[in-house]
């Protein structure tokens, strides 16, 4: 189904099931522990080998010599392979860093091998025997080191400029210039990279914790040189993802090479401690922005350039982009750069760009609204826009993540598809109470809290992505759906099932789903907060199909046909949906597709957030006191689901502001708190009052559901709004997250 005009009234508007906070389908088996996880599929095949990886001890180099012989002998170890004896291997699509290594190392804790034995700790004892020598070389591992060695990445829109921005900036009236640094971070989810590998002669079967199903399928194939139709990948439930399992990881391959060496079905998840050095991170961003404005504060000129760094051939952390649309303002001028450097691979977490690009951008909004000496909801409501300011022409094929889009002319100033975003923050004001804040920082005090309010806008594009889905309607009235979509924690499994529902009008516990299987159609997956709004899309689209072929079998007008209470009705004939389906089961899949709907409309979720802190006055103890968000985001197909996405979002942007940060040994080169004693997140002690507010809203341009993408929208400037409340309730502008009491003292 091609989607690309604006959705009219359509059986989704019956809001019977859709819109609803119905509970988890999934519920009971994760609440009942019976879901399994890639580390529990004990059943599927017999005879199970355990894999232990080795991570390098170097950042860079070489590997001169490995010798096996001790851990070889030891008790229960079936095979070790690495990069010597693992025959010929690629890189595959999404990988930056080769995922085993050697001769050549690229980063520390690379594995290097994996060493197979009957039991873990079988495995684990023989990995220590393994005695590697290294040949060390140099490497870059301080970002501030070699900022300015940093250059454009090649494929991206990474500068736009428009107007004189210097020029205007030099002459507005008011001015900040500001620079700012977020840390490295890392996904820390729940569930580690876990894989079990099954041969059957040169079919492998992968079960897996993998958000993106096709992709790793995919590169799967691509790194051990198979044919992709030889690989099945199965991630029906995952322990949370954030972006680290975007990609295949060191855990899938080497779990395929040692079953392939041990003849047998290896399991391999990676240790904690290897997870940060070994896999993706967060990089580290370094920010400046420059903000002129007239003496009444309307933005003239705006300027946003944001290093981070990468292994070579990287991408940057974009933390400039959202800067091109979320203000007005004739000058402008954006750039992302990115320096070579030594650190384990960077990648996408939760809101790549936007998350420490609005950490940023919004504490600079904040110190220029001081200097104008206007309120910093009313400055940003000023300075609102309906159309993106700036919007540069993206290179064909740029991005290897990029859906395949047709080639459409450039709009250079299109609009937002649905942009309420002076709503989100009149409606936020209103409700936290805006107006008890002083405009005078370190005013309001309780007991031994300083107390402080802060605001921030929130922003997060919302990517429209293909998604397939297929559909079974059985004898029983039985509709089963199915898509390789993944479920990471966030609730697809219940939206689809909405979706099935409302769109079928049979009851919901009529309605089963079945996700994460390569075998299924090809799905968005989940990424980039696109996952609800376009996997259901599919889902819609496979069930206008059946709809049509049910109306048919039936002798109905499909033109006329209802579709309620288990019923398909035209005037007075009515047809019970298992009668209808006959003998054998109908089958219906299909496909939306946008066309150039996103060239036509700017694509993007907004939001505030409003916090309150309190510091304590001799220790500078930040304790987050009160948040609120307050969501603009098409039509919320599940309000209990959403909430919760965005909860969690927020979490992690207090974590963002106060706590998180991979802290570098720049002599050694890797990340040294690399377990979550060490690296710090958010617990349920830190977490006070949240409220989530959804604006009734539905985008008639975003898809048939007339939703968006809520997961990352949580995250975007939640930082910000903490850094704004710690200066309100102190007086003292931190200027590096993460905010920890040192800083304030
Ligand atoms: Mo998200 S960082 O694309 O899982």
């Amino acid at each position: 189904m091609k989607f690309n005009e604006p959705a009219t009234t359509n059986p989704i508007d019956q809001l019977k099931v859709v819109g609803q906070p119905v509970d988890r389908v999934d519920g009971p088996l994760k609440t009942t522990g019976t879901a399994p996880y890639a580390m529990d599929r004990h059943d599927v095949v017999p005879n199970q080998a355990h894999g232990y990886i080795i991570g390098s001890a170097i950042p860079k180099g070489r590997i001169v010599s490995m010798d096996l012989s001790a851990a070889r002998a030891a008790p229960g170890v079936i095979a070790i392979v690495n990069a010597e004896n693992a025959g010929k291997l690629a890189k595959g699509n999404f990988n930056t860093a080769k995922l085993l290594a050697g001769p050549r190392v690229e980063h520390y804790h690379q594995a290097v091998a994996v060493v197979v034995a009957e039991t873990f700790e079988q495995a684990r004892d023989a990995a220590h025997l393994v005695r590697i020598k290294y040949d060390r070389d140099q490497g870059v591992f301080d970002l501030h080191a070699v900022k300015n060695k940093a250059t454009a990445p090649k494929g991206e829109a990474a500068e736009t400029k428009i107007g004189n921005f210097t020029g205007a900036f030099a002459s507005s009236a008011m001015r900040h210039d500001g620079e700012y640094t977020t840390a490295h971070e890392s996904h820390s989810m729940m569930e580690p990279h876990a894989s079990l590998a099954s041969w059957d002669g040169d079919r492998l079967t992968l079960w897996t914790s993998n958000q993106m199903i096709a992709w790793s399928k995919g590169d799967v194939a691509k790194t051990l040189g198979i044919p992709k139709d030889k690989v099945h990948v199965m991630s029906p439930y995952i322990g949370g993802g954030f972006g680290s399992k975007l990609f295949v990881r060191a855990d899938a391959i080497l779990a395929a090479l040692g079953a392939r060496a041990a003849k047998r079905p290896v399991k391999v998840s990676l240790p904690r401690a290897l997870i940060p050095n070994n896999t993706t991170h967060r990089s580290a961003t370094i920010q400046r922005v420059r903000i002129g404005a007239t003496r009444e504060g309307k933005i003239t000129a705006i300027g946003h350039e944001s290093w981070s760094g990468n292994l070579p051939e990287g991408s940057p952390e974009n933390g400039a982009t959202q800067t091109r649309a979320l203000y007005a303002g004739e000058h402008r001028m954006t750039s992302n750069r990115v320096a070579v450097m030594d650190l384990p691979e960077a990648n996408a977490m939760r809101a790549p760009g936007e998350a420490p690009g609005m950490a940023v951008l919004e504490i600079a909004m904040d110190e220029m609204a001081e200097k104008l000496g206007i309120d910093p909801v009313q400055f940003r409501i000023l300075n609102d826009t309906q159309v993106v300011p700036d919007n540069p022409e993206k290179p064909a094929g740029a991005d290897p993540q990029s859906k395949d889009k047709e080639k459409a002319p450039h709009v250079p100033h299109p609009p937002f598809s649905k942009r309420q975003f002076v709503q989100c923050l009149q409606t936020g004001a209103q409700r936290f109470g805006w107006d008890k804040r002083s405009a005078q920082p370190g005013k309001l005090r309780d007991g031994r809290w300083l107390v402080g309010m802060g605001v921030a806008a929130a922003f997060r594009d919302n990517l429209l992505m293909k998604s397939a889905a297929r559909v079974r309607l059985d004898r029983r009235g039985i509709l089963t759906v199915e898509t390789d979509m993944t479920d990471i924690g966030t609730g697809s499994y219940t939206i689809l099932a909405q979706t099935a529902s409302e769109m079928m009008g049979i009851p919901i516990e009529r309605v089963r789903v079945r996700l994460g299987d390569s075998s299924f159609p090809v799905s968005c997956g989940s990424g980039g907060q696109w996952g609800g709004n376009n996997s259901a899309a599919g889902v819609y689209a496979a069930c206008m199909k059946l709809r049509a072929a049910i109306a048919q079998q039936a002798g109905l007008d499909p033109e006329r046909a209802i579709f309620a209470d288990g019923l398909v009705r035209v005037g007075e004939r009515s047809i019970p949906l298992a009668q209808a389906a006959g003998e054998r089961e109908l089958v219906a899949e299909d496909t939306i597709e946008y066309g150039d709907l996103d060239k036509r409309f700017h694509q993007s979720t907004f939001g505030a957030h409003f916090v309150e802190v309190g510091v304590d006055a001799a220790t500078c103890e930040v304790r987050v006191r009160r948040m609120l968000a307050v969501c603009a985001a098409g039509r919320i197909i599940n309000p209990k689901t959403a909430r919760s996405q965005v909860i969690g979002a927020m979490t992690m942007g207090v974590g963002a502001a106060l706590m998180e940060e991979l802290a570098v040994d720049t002599r050694l080169g890797y990340f040294v708190n690399h377990d979550l004693a060490g690296y710090e997140v958010p617990v349920h002690a830190d977490i006070p009052h949240q409220e989530v507010i959804f604006l009734d809203e539905t985008d008639p341009m975003s898809s048939p559901m007339k939703a968006k993408g809520i997961a990352e929208l949580g995250i975007c400037g939640v930082a910000a709004a903490i850094a704004n409340a710690v200066y309100n309730a102190t007086g003292v502008r931190v200027r590096d997250y993460p905010i920890t009491l040192d800083k304030l003292i």
